[in-house]
Order: C-alpha cells, then sequence, then structure tokens
C-alpha cells in the first residue's frame, strides 16, 4: 500500500489536477501492483471521489472524532468519511497527537469509531528524536502502538504507520536496520495482541520518503509500504514511489 497524506495543502482546483492526474496514472496500462490510497484535507473529499474511485484509487481522510455524532464543534466522524465515499482514515499521526494534543488512548477510541463505520484505519505510531537518542525507540513505539489498538479489529482492516517524528518533513531518514527492526516489532507486538498467530499485518513506513530514496526503504524486509506527505503533492514524485511496486 502507498498512502497519500496531503495534509492541509490543496483548494479546489489544484486537488481536482492532482487527483486527475492521479486517476490518468492510474489508468495507464503498467499502473504499479499496489494499494494506492489519497487523503485529501476533509473539504476534497467529495470532490476528487469520483475521480480517484473510477480509477480505482482509495479515499481516505486524515482523522475522525471517536463518537458517531453530536455536539463536537469542528469535528468529523468515521461515518461522515464513509459517507463521503471514503474507506480508510490516518489516526493518530505525530502532527495530531503534537497539535491537538491526542493522547494513545484518545487515539484507540478513534480507531474503534473508524471500524464502526467499515473503514480500514492507518495507525500511525512513532518515536521523537529524544526517544531515539535515548534509545527507547522501540520501547516507546510498543507502547503507543498498545494504547491506541482498541480490541476490535485485525490485520484486514488495521494498518500500521510507522512515522518517526524526527523523519517527519526533515529529509531525514531511520537506517535501514533500524527501519526493518521497528517493522518486526510492531508486526510481533499486534500479532501478540491480535490472537490468533501470524495475522498478515500491513506495515507502512513514512517519514521523508521520496521517489529518490522509495526503491531502498521499500525493499527492506518487513515494509509493505509507505506513507507520503510532502512528496505526495506532486503526482509525478508520488508515482514514481508507487512504481517500486512493479508493473
Ligand atoms: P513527509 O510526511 O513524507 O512529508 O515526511 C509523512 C507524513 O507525515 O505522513
Amino acid at each position: 500500500m502507498v498512502a497519500a497524506n496531503w495534509k492541509m495543502n490543496g483548494l479546489r482546483r489544484g486537488g481536482r489536477d492532482l487527483a486527475r492526474a492521479l486517476a490518468g496514472l492510474k489508468r495507464a496500462a503498467d499502473a504499479p501492483a499496489c494499494d494506492i490510497v489519497i487523503c485529501p484535507p476533509a473539504t476534497l473529499l467529495f470532490e476528487l471521489r469520483d475521480a480517484l474511485q473510477s480509477a480505482g484509487i482509495a479515499l481516505g481522510g486524515q482523522d475522525c472524532h471517536s463518537e458517531g455524532m453530536g455536539a463536537h464543534t469542528g469535528d468529523i466522524s468515521a461515518d461522515m468519511l464513509a459517507d463521503c465515499g471514503c474507506s480508510h482514515v490516518i489516526l493518530g499521526h505525530s502532527e495530531r497527537r503534537m497539535d491537538h494534543g491526542e493522547t494513545s488512548k484518545m487515539v484507540c477510541g478513534k480507531v474503534a469509531a473508524a471500524l464502526r463505520a467499515g473503514l480500514c484505519a492507518i495507525l500511525c505510531v512513532g518515536e521523537s528524536e529524544d526517544d531515539r537518542e535515548a534509545g527507547t525507540a522501540l520501547e516507546v513505539v510498543g507502547e503507543q502502538l498498545r494504547n491506541s489498538l482498541p480490541e476490535a479489529g485485525g490485520s484486514a482492516d488495521i494498518v500500521i504507520a510507522y512515522e518517526p517524528v524526527w523523519a517527519i518533513g526533515t529529509g531525514r531518514t531511520p537506517n535501514a536496520g533500524e527501519i526493518g527492526e521497528m517493522h518486526q516489532h510492531i508486526r510481533n507486538l499486534f500479532d501478540a495482541l491480535k490472537t490468533g498467530g501470524k495475522s498478515g499485518l500491513r506495515v507502512l513506513y513514512g517519514g521523508s520518503v521520496n521517489a529518490e530514496n522509495a526503491g531502498d526503504i521499500l525493499s527492506i524486509a518487513g515494509v509493505d509500504g509507505a506513507l507520503v506527505g510532502g512528496a505526495s503533492l506532486s503526482a509525478e514524485k508520488f508515482w514514481n514511489i508507487c512504481a517500486h511496486y512493479g508493473r
């Protein structure tokens, strides 16, 4: 899976142009063999739905509330996302954890709400630079995962995105050994928490993935795709990342 996180970028016109360009690339006979999910700002979801879905590209939100409806000014429910055509939603992104004080417990409620609405949750976890330097990255991410995963759900409707906070938008990435180790750790923990043996969980890497480093990162054992921010705002760059998955 290669998922695009447009974050708070895109007005209607530019969003439409980008979605059309992506749809055109996807329709080409040599479309890559991976699931592609585009997560634009909420204001563009409905606008881009038809262009993306008609080309077999999935639509995702960037957040949802843990409640189904009610007095929560400014929030969006998982049902509203589904109603707009979303099949996926990014949850627990570090920018939401930082900007909006989201705790893992709150994220857990959001993941549960997403699953109730029939959405696939792309749950983000990742350590800070201090955690990495202190040698506690595995522990911190393990704790986030334990506290963010609801009882419901499994590898069919939950995808984990490992996104080291210090690698997001910085051009820096962990080395292959560090990424591989963390992905294995996440998979082991998920399998232990979700009984039933090997789960087939998909673990994406996110944080400064671009067309140049995608080949190396996506080749690491245990990396099942990418969550892409900055490079997803260019159809060409994003497509070059997806193209890693062959034709
Ligand atoms: P980036 O963002 O690719 O710009 O580093 C990734 C993300 O935050 O999901």
